[in-house]
Parts: C-alpha cells; structure tokens; sequence
C-alpha cells in the first residue's frame, strides 16, 4: 500500500526520487520520505501528508546525491507523523525503506532494545534497520547483512536498503510484496512498481519470492532464498509512461471512466477477431481444465468481488455451472469444504491484494486443483501464483476508486461464461455469434453512455448536499447498486447502502424518507415490473428516486422521481453499461464536495496488507 523507489546514478537521483514518488502516491498518502548518501553521509528529510510536502522541503534544503530511496507511506504501525515516516535510520549511518508488515517486530523490538538500539518510532519497520546494522557490524557486508536480518522476519517486505559507508550500494529485498528493479546505462533503480520507473527506464526485473539483491552503478547481482545467485530475466515494460499521466483531465478516476471505450476494446481485441472463442484466452492448459470443473467459486476484494457476484449470476444463468462469490478475507479463514472439481477464480485489478493472494494460497493448499485468475498487472503475484489467467488491459489504475478495471474484469468473465457455456452444450454457434457481436458494440455503446455526463452532474448537485444514500437493484444489477454505493462513500463520504431491492421491506424500508435519496437501477430485464413495485413502496413513503432506466423501460419522470434512460438495453451486458453513470455520480458529488477524488481520507490503491 505504500510505495518504495530507490535510485543509484552518476546524476543527482532526487528528481528520479521524487518522481517515483509521485507516481507512487497513490497508493499510500500518509507521509513521505527519502534518504540520500552524500560522501559518507545521510541525509534525510522525511514530511506527513502528501508528496508535494517532502518537495518544497527538497527545494528549500537543496538535497541531492547519487544514491538514494524514498518512500509513500500508507500508515498500519503508527500514526502518520514525520516521526513514523520512512526512511527509518539506525545509528545514522544505515537506511531502510519498507512495505508489508512484520509480524514479528514486537518480539524482535525487546531483543535489540536489549541490545542497546534507540527505537524513535512506534513503526514496525524500525527493526528491520536495527537488525541490518546490527548484523552489518559483524560482517561489514551490506547485501550480506541484509540476508541475515530477513532471515528473522516474520510477515511481508519489501526493502531497500542503504548505508552510508558503501556510497554506491543499494541493497533491496522482498517477501510477500512486489519489488523490482530497473536497469539503466551505468545506473539501476528500484521500485514497488513499474510505474515509479517509466521516466528512466523500461528495462524491468521482477524479484522473486525470498530474493536480495545488491544493486550497483554497473551492474547488480540477485540471491534466492536458498543463497543462490539466481538470473532472473530482463523484461521489457509494455506501460508507456503517458497512460500513467492526467493529460487533460482533472482527476485520474474522470480520466479512467473515459477511458472505459478504449479499456474494454483492447481488453476484448485478442479474442474478438475470431468467429468463435478458443478456452486457450485462459492458457494453454485451459480446455482440459474446463472441462474437468464442476464448480466455481470467484474470490476477490471490493469492487473486484462485485464483479464475483455479477459472475456468479452469468455463470450459473448462462452457463449453468454452479458458482459461488466469496469476500476473499472471509474466505481465507472460513472453514470451507474443498471441492477439487471447483475452478478457484481470483479477481483483482493490482494483482498484489494481500487477502485475495492468502485466498488463492489458502484454497491451494486445501486441496483445490485448478485456478484461473483475472488481473490487470501481468507480473502481479496473483497472476504468478495461478494455474490459468486472463489480463484485463484496462492500462494502470491510478485513481483509488476502480472503475475501468471492474468493467473490464466484467467483460473477461463475460469470456469466461461464453467458454464455459459452450463446453458444456449451453451456448451454440449462433448463440455465441450474438454474445460476440454484442461484446464487439460494447465500447461503442459505453461511448453513448458517457454522453450522459450533464445529466448525471444535475444528479449530483442534489446528491452532495445528503449524508445517505440507498442503491438498489435486482439479479445482476443488485451487485452494480453494491459497486455504485461503494463508489459513492469511497469518494464523497457520503454513507451510501445497497439492497437488492425486494429486500427492501424486510427493514431498510424504515430508513425512507424525504430526506433519503434512493438510486435505482432499473433496466428493461425480466425483473424490471417486480423492481417497479419496489420503488412504489418507496415514494409511499416520501422517498425521492433517482432512477437508471433503459429507453423502453417504460418509467416516466414525476415529482421526486429523477430519470436518466440509457440509450439502450444490452442485454446480458447492461450491468456493465449501469455501472458507468453511477461512477459518473460518485465523481461529480465528490466534486460538489471537494473531496480529495483520487486519494479519498485513509484508503489507499492496492491494499498490501491484511
Ligand atoms: O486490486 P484489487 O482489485 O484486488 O483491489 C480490491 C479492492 O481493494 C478495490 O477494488 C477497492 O475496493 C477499490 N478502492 C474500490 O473502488
């Protein structure tokens, strides 16, 4: 959740630093650091709140240095002040930044205390710089020094490390959090993610599980966990830096929900060239395994997991496997019955959700077979840890609030029912033509879609001046009024609930009235005379409605009735054009607001930890 670059050059890395930084801030925004070696010095500088601090306070010192790293921080052991704030240092000569969480550290802290080390922070990662140091004195090898001390941790990390007495060293380890290296001419970084590095380099090693590595002007070599040297491949990054910029818009989550059309396009492009789907867009291996499920169980986090539970409603409808959708931190502790025939599907935007990967792990190691994962980031540690896959190529989320990775993630396990249904007999030639043709007007029809955007905005003038909010849907638009819910008290603070909407008057019903806004999605399906009902009950009771119609979904606009109609009805696909005006709502009430869009109070992009 928070972000780690780290640079050695023959130029001044602060810009490099700060750079990444920025690129990084996304993904925690509590406090910023870095520290640089100058000579056979430390400097540090270290700032709460956002990057943009840590920059004036570089301005204003003048920092620079050949060598360095910096750290976004998303607060977990400690409040966010500049004393918690990363670098940590250990006897000022040593410096660490770190993502994951020690488990161990309680432990570990009382033993170097015991040994004389001053603890100034209430972080966990402070042991892990004292424990370097502390095995640095013995053996004056920094990279070697570094194996001794991850050897004790208990937890995840990801680390970089340096020292003031070797100028032209960083040192960089990783367990359970995604670490890499960039290669340069005559300099290499490091970084949490590729992103951080696109400025300066597209040349990419991914670190594995368990490796440290000592990183140089000129070269750098890797250790597995075993000691080893292990040769880990040079890949080529396919991010290109500007996608990872604003251009034009004012928010990335406005840029991310434009951007859906082209999201989805490039996502469907591989598979939609061909008259029919082959079950190999889910690997080689995938017909086999395909065909020898009997069940699915989708695991995922947040907005990925409402994608699970609109999956849930396609595969058992349309491909007529039973599936089931688990929240992936109840899953990994719930004592469930393995099943081996069951498919194990993991969905995530980042790859790197920490609940979602132990799931995965979890679901393995209780005797499931076979798993297929759904993830925007190819070299994710989901990705790796999965049987079978399919990479959304939504481009990278910057935005907190998810919004084309859901759709995208909707459109793959659209693919996914379409294999299945025509493994098991459900869907015929013609029958899949029409899904394809369908999928292939997708974007065209988000693009009309979007159109809708001034409507929306009168929507959310009226929105941001309430403290709830009710959302409610029925079938596969019961999870796109969780989805919408979510979006609004992600971004704007509002506290917003979603129902399915014959739920209603089993109790929320007595939250309505005139003062409780209540969103309907309401497309022309075969539920759509039963939800009618619903919202009746709703002005019954005073309640004002904001309802998302389809053009012949036969609803007119009447007092406290608000109407939007969408330009058509897709079919089996209309959650995922639904979802598309209700994040345009969360956008513009947070924009009434004056919330912080892309970087929302506490949360942070991927969630690293438990
Ligand atoms: O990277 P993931 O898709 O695994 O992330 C899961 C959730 O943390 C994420 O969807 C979160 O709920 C979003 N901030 C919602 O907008």
């Amino acid at each position: 959740m928070c972000g780690i670059v780290g640079a050695v050059a023959q130029r001044n890395v602060v810009p490099i630093l700060l750079e990444g930084l920025k690129r990084l801030e996304y993904r925690g925004y509590d406090s910023a650091g870095l520290v640089v070696a100058t000579g056979n010095t430390l400097t540090r500088l270290r700032k709460p709140g956002r990057v943009a601090e840590l920059e004036a306070e570089i301005k204003k010192q003048k920092t620079h240095g050949h060598l360095g790293i910096a750290h976004t921080r998303w607060a977990t052991h400690g409040a966010p002040t500049e004393r918690n704030a990363h670098p940590h240092v250990s006897e000022d000569s040593l410096a660490v930044v770190h993502n994951g969480i020690i488990e161990n550290h309680e432990e570990l802290r009382l033993r170097l205390s015991g040994m004389g080390y001053c603890f100034t922070s209430d972080t966990d990662t402070e042991v892990i710089v004292h424990l370097i140091h502390h095995h640095y004195q013995q053996k004056k090898d920094l990279l070697g020094a570094t194996r001794l001390a991850v050897a004790e941790l208990k937890g995840a990390y990801a680390i970089g490390v340096i020292c003031a007495d070797a100028p032209n060293k960083l040192v960089c380890a990783r367990e359970g959090s995604p670490l890499l290296i960039g290669v340069g001419i005559e300099e290499h970084f490091i970084a949490s993610d590729q992103s951080a590095l696109l400025p300066v380099t597209q040349k990419i090693v991914y670190l594995e599980e368990g490796d440290v590595a000592e990183i140089g002007l000129l070269d750098f070599k890797i250790i597995d966990r075993n000691g080893k040297p292990a040769n880990r491949q040079v890949q080529i990054s396919e991010l290109r830096a500007e996608r990872a910029e604003l251009g034009s818009y004012r928010h990335f989550m406005q840029k991310e929900i434009f951007e859906q059309p082209r999201a989805l396009a490039e996502t469907l492009e591989a598979v939609l060239g061909y008259g029919s789907l082959d079950p190999k867009i889910f690997g080689e291996k995938a017909e086999k395994v395909l065909k020898a499920i009997d069940s699915v169980t989708i695991i995922a986090c947040g907005t990925s997991f409402h994608a699970a539970t609109v999956a849930r409603y396609w595969l058992e409808g349309v491909a007529g496997i039973p599936c089931s959708a688990e929240v992936a931190s109840e899953y990994r502790y719930r004592d469930s019955v393995p099943n081996p025939k069951t498919l194990i599907v993991t969905i995530s935007q980042s790859g790197e959700t920490a609940d979602t990967v132990a799931a995965l792990k979890h679901a393995k190691a209780s005797g499931h077979k076979y798993s297929l994962s759904i993830c925007n980031v190819p070299e994710s540690a989901l990705v790796r840890e999965s049987d079978l896959r399919f990479l959304t190529r939504a481009g990278p989320e910057i935005g907190v609030a998810s919004t084309k990775a859901f759709t995208t993630q909707l459109a793959a396990l659209f693919l996914l029912v379409l294999v299945l249904g025509k493994l098991r007999g459900r869907i015929d030639a013609a029958q899949e033509k029409g899904h394809l043709d369908a999928l292939r007007h997708l974007p065209s029809m988000i693009s009309q879609v979007l159109l809708l955007e001034p409507q929306i905005e009168l929507w959310a003038e009226r929105m941001a001046s309430r403290q709830h909010a009710l959302f409610l849907g029925r079938g596969p638009h019961y999870p796109i009024a969780m989805e919408g819910a979510l979006k609004l008290k992600e971004i704007s603070y509002i506290h917003a609930e979603a129902y399915p909407a014959g739920e209603l008057k089993h109790g929320p019903l007595a939250l309505v009235d005139s003062d409780m806004p209540v969103v309907a999605i309401a497309p022309n399906d075969a539920l759509l005379e039963k939800l009618k009902s619903n919202l009746q009950e709703v002005r019954a009771r005073g309640g004002e409605l904001y309802v998302l119609a389809d053009q012949d979904s036969h609803v007119s606009p009447q007092e406290g009735v608000h109407l939007i109609k969408l330009p058509e009805h897709a079919g089996l696909l209309s959650p995922i054009l639904h979802t598309v005006p209700l994040q345009m709502l969360a956008y513009h009430t947070a924009l009434q607001k004056g919330t912080d869009v892309d970087k929302p109070r506490n949360l942070a992009k991927s969630v690293t930890v438990e």
